[in-house]
C-alpha cells in the first residue's frame, strides 16, 4: 500500500488534557454550537492545568494514543492564578525526557484555548489530526518493548546467580 495513502486513512487516537474552566468550556462550546471537527479526540478534563501530572501524557502513549493534547487558560486567565505557568514550566522540562526516549515531539501539542474560544478548539484539534495523520501510528513504545523483550535474555543463571547475591 502507498504510504500516503496508509497515513491518510489512519485515524489517529488523541488524548487531550484539558482544564474545566477554560478548554473544557470551549470545546463544549464548538458542541453546542455545531462546529465540525474531527472526532479523533479523547477529552480528559482537570481542575486546571496545574494539576496534570506528566506522567499522564506518557502513560496515554504507552496506552495506544497516537497524539497528546494539554490546553488550558490562557497565561494571566488561570482560575488557579498560576496554574497553567507551573505546567508550562513542568511541561518544557517533560518535553526534552519524552524526546529523550524516543517520542516525536510533534507528536504533543500545548495550547491555550478559552472558554469562547469554540471556533479555536476546532481549529487546534484539526490541526492536530491531520499532523498526526501524517506522521502516522505511535510505533516509538512499541519498539521499545521489543528491546525490553529482547533484554529478557540476559536473564540468564548466571546474572540470577549475581542477583540473588545481591
Ligand atoms: S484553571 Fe485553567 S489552566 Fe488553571
Amino acid at each position: 500500500m502507498h504510504p500516503e495513502k496508509q497515513h491518510h486513512e489512519l485515524e489517529p487516537k488523541i488524548v487531550a488534557f484539558v482544564c474545566t474552566w477554560c478548554t473544557y468550556a470551549g470545546a463544549d462550546l464548538a458542541g453546542t454550537s455545531r462546529m465540525q471537527y474531527p472526532a479523533n479526540v479523547r477529552v480528559l478534563k482537570f481542575p486546571c492545568t496545574g494539576r496534570i501530572d506528566p506522567v499522564f501524557i506518557l502513560r496515554a502513549f504507552q496506552r495506544g494514543a497516537d497524539g497528546v493534547l494539554v490546553s488550558g487558560c490562557h497565561p494571566g486567565d488561570c482560575h488557579y492564578m498560576a496554574g497553567n505557568f507551573h505546567a508550562r514550566r513542568r511541561f518544557a522540562a517533560f518535553r526534552q525526557l519524552l524526546e529523550f526516549v524516543g517520542v516525536d515531539l510533534n507528536r504533543l501539542q500545548f495550547s491555550w484555548v478559552s472558554a469562547a474560544e469554540g471556533g479555536k478548539w476546532v481549529e487546534v484539534v484539526t490541526e492536530l489530526t491531520e499532523r498526526i495523520r501524517v506522521l502516522g501510528p505511535m510505533t516509538e513504545f512499541k519498539e521499545l518493548e521489543t528491546e525490553e523483550h529482547w533484554s529478557g535474555a540476559l536473564d540468564t543463571p548466571e546474572l540470577q546467580e549475581a542477583y540473588g547475591s545481591i
